[in-house]
C-alpha cells in the first residue's frame, strides 16, 4: 500500500514537473532581466535618458539585446571581433565610417556592421539609434577609452 502510494506520488510529481517545465518554455518564466510582457515604447524610453554614447538595454531576444542610444559627435575607431552589430536609426542621421567608405543612414535606415570590421560612428548632429547585438558586447570593442560604457544598463 505504501509502495503504491509512493509510486503514485512519483508519477504525479513527474507529471507536474513536466507541466511547469512546459509553462516555463512557453515564456511565462523566461523573460530576460528587466523585461516584462508589456509593449516597449521606444519613443518613451528615449526620453528617459539624455547622455550620449551610453546604450540602454530595453529588451532581449534569446542572447541578443536591443539597446537604445543617443549619439552626437565622433566615436572611436573600433571593431567587434566576434559579432556583427546592427544600427537602426530612429531619429536624426548617422554616418558610420569604414576604412574604405562612409555609410550614411537616415531615420528608418538599418545597417549591419560585419564582425571584425573597423568602424567609427559619427553623428554630425544628435541622433538616436537602436542597436541589436549579443549580450555582453562592449561599445568600444577592444579599443577601450573614456567612451567605453557600462553594459546591461536597463531602462
Ligand atoms: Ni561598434
Amino acid at each position: 500500500m505504501v509502495l503504491a502510494f509512493l509510486i503514485l506520488a512519483a508519477v504525479k510529481f513527474g507529471v507536474c514537473a513536466g507541466h511547469y517545465k512546459r509553462l516555463a518554455v512557453c515564456g511565462l518564466a523566461t523573460y530576460g532581466q528587466g523585461m516584462s510582457n508589456d509593449v516597449i515604447r521606444l519613443r518613451d524610453k528615449l526620453k528617459q535618458f539624455s547622455d550620449c554614447w551610453s546604450p540602454r538595454v530595453v529588451a532581449e531576444l534569446n542572447d541578443y539585446q536591443f539597446k537604445l542610444a543617443h549619439l552626437e559627435g565622433e566615436f572611436v575607431w573600433h571593431a567587434h571581433a566576434h559579432t556583427d552589430e546592427a544600427f537602426l536609426v530612429l531619429a536624426g542621421a548617422l554616418q558610420i565610417e569604414l576604412r574604405d567608405r562612409v555609410i550614411t543612414l537616415e531615420e528608418g535606415d538599418l545597417y549591419v556592421v560585419p564582425a571584425g570590421l573597423e568602424h567609427r560612428p559619427v553623428a554630425p548632429a544628435r541622433c538616436s539609434v537602436l542597436l541589436i547585438e549579443p549580450r555582453g558586447v562592449v561599445n568600444t570593442g577592444a579599443a577601450g577609452g573614456k567612451l567605453t560604457a557600462p553594459g546591461d544598463q536597463w531602462i
